[in-house]
């Protein structure tokens, strides 16, 4: 374990800003970041735990030691009839996770294929998409608290997920090092194919028998034709969370606009499509300088080289600011900002 003074970030964010941090520290095991509890620049500086760099903006030089979880490591600790436990280190890639449960026969996750970011990070925001959230198949997080050191399981209900959130965006921000999640998979899967775009892609892929490979592949193709590649194009996915609102707002939205897209939370709450919302106010595709709103989903931002994270921010704000006058919706970040 090697802590480095004045270290680039720009590898290590899928946005692909060049800021610097004071200090940074790569942990691949639980021993090395026993060892780093014990650094002074670990008790002395402000910290950021880092896995994939998919979701955070930086927007200026950073004065403080950065961690990136590399903590690998896949096994099964338990199974039964039904399910096997399989516990995952923090830093291995979520994709490549995947992948590996899909080869295994492991079911649950399919739907989460090609999400960018690492297993750590996937509770954090209760990662989701076409139809299935991470606290689907969530069994339970191994953690290390700052800075004492002391270690802790949290349970599915202790991290009191939400709609991309938990615990760890809230009450418990900043205060863990997530180094290990456990999922609870299926032995037979449970298809979650009623998405239309899934049915579609299903369609063409034309297999005798369903299976999680065949899902997996059908959100691949659909994540690819839409979404940037962070390798190619810097980005981090959804900017904005997509906002849910009162059931009275969206129906006198809907009375102006009879095909905007919404989706019952419950008897009084309405999510609504941030990408729709912004596409309406004619950002889609716009470049602002070196950044820019995603031709193909209005909901990300792009990053066309050498964009400074206060021009995407900025950019962020004229966007949510037109959505706002437009349709009187808040928008709400998704990505953590620094
Ligand atoms: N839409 C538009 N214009 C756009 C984008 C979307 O009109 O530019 C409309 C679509 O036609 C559709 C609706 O908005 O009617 C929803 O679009 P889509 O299915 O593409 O999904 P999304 O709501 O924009 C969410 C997640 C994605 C996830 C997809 C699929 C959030 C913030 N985003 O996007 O997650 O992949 O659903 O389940 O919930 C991420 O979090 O980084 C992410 C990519």
């Amino acid at each position: 374990m090697e802590i480095r003074k004045d270290v680039s970030l720009k590898p290590f964010n899928t946005f692909g800003i060049d800021v610097r941090c004071s200090h940074f520290v790569q942990i691949d095991s639980d021993e090395a970041l026993e060892a780093l509890l014990a650094e002074s620049v670990f008790l002395s500086q402000p910290k950021i735990i880092l896995g994939g760099g998919s979701n955070v903006l930086f927007r200026k030089d950073v004065h403080a030691l950065v961690v990136k979880n590399e903590i690998t490591g896949i096994a099964v600790v338990r199974e039964d009839d039904n399910h096997y436990w399989v516990r995952a280190g923090a830093g291995e890639n979520w994709h490549g996770f995947v992948l590996h449960c899909i080869r295994m026969g492991y079911a649950g996750i399919e739907n989460l294929a090609l999400i960018p970011g690492c297993v750590g990070a996937s509770p954090m925001q209760n990662i989701g998409a076409y139809g299935v959230e991470i606290k689907d198949v969530f069994d339970s997080l191994e953690a290390v608290q700052i800075p004492d050191g002391s270690k802790r399981t949290f349970t599915r209900d202790e991290c009191d997920f939400g709609y991309r959130e938990s615990v760890f965006k809230r009450g418990e921000k900043d205060r863990w090092i997530i180094t290990h999640v456990t999922l609870r998979l299926n032995k037979r899967p449970v298809f979650h194919i009623e998405y239309g775009a899934i049915e579609e892609e299903l369609e063409k892929i034309n297999s005798d028998r369903l299976s999680i490979k065949d899902v997996a592949q059908a959100v691949i193709n659909i994540r690819s034709s839409k979404l940037p590649n962070p390798a190619v194009l810097g980005n981090a996915g959804s900017f904005f969370k997509n906002p849910v609102v009162a059931m009275d707002l969206c129906e006198s939205l809907r009375a102006a606009y009879p095909e905007m897209p919404a989706y019952p939370v419950s008897g009084s709450e309405v999510k609504l499509a941030a990408g729709w919302l912004i596409e309406q106010t004619g950002w889609k595709g716009r470049r602002i300088g070196s950044c820019g709103v995603h031709d193909r989903q209005a909901l990300v931002l792009v990053n066309y080289g050498g964009a400074t994270g206060d021009e995407i921010y900025a950019l962020s704000e004229r966007v949510a600011g037109d959505v706002q006058e437009r349709f009187g919706v808040t928008l709400e970040r998704e990505v953590n900002l620094f």
